[in-house]
């Protein structure tokens, strides 16, 4: 177990925590390359069966992130996320999957810091959680 690297799938939103992970790499921050950035218009475009994909395919931790709300650029995509999550949220249990590995962020074009940040925590986070499904991932 010590050697376990997470696999963490991250949606993320083009007009802001995508902007703010290009600013983090510019800024030649630093963050763990456990992370796949995965770039949608709006986190509303991140269909839960997408997420429940992501965990039964392999990841140890799924990210959605996007635009604060009020600023989201299709006015209430930001917040359908939201109401996605409460509901995954109850849903990945029956999956058998702790649902501590399912986050929701929202990340400004300007918080390339903050990116930096969240994704160093989210990573140290799944990596004491251990791997998602490890049956699984042998079957699969
Ligand atoms: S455009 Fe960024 S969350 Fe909707």
């Amino acid at each position: 177990m010590s050697n376990f690297e997470p696999a963490i799938i991250a949606f993320v939103c083009n007009w802001c925590t995508y902007t703010a992970a290009d600013l983090a790499g510019t800024s030649r921050l630093t963050y763990p390359k456990n992370v796949r950035l995965i770039r949608v218009m709006c986190t509303g475009m991140v269909d839960p069966q997408y997420v429940i994909k992501a965990f039964l395919e392999g990841a140890d931790g799924v990210l959605i992130s996007g635009c604060h709300p009020g600023d989201c650029h299709y006015i209430n995509g930001n917040y359908k996320a939201r109401r996605r999550v409460k509901l995954l949220k109850e849903i990945l249990p029956r999956f058998g999957i702790d649902n501590q590995r399912l986050r929701l962020t929202w990340i400004g074009a300007s918080d390339g810091i903050q990116f930096a940040e969240i994704m160093g925590e989210l990573v140290t986070q799944v990596r004491e959680l251990g791997p998602t499904l490890p049956d699984l991932k042998m079957v699969i």
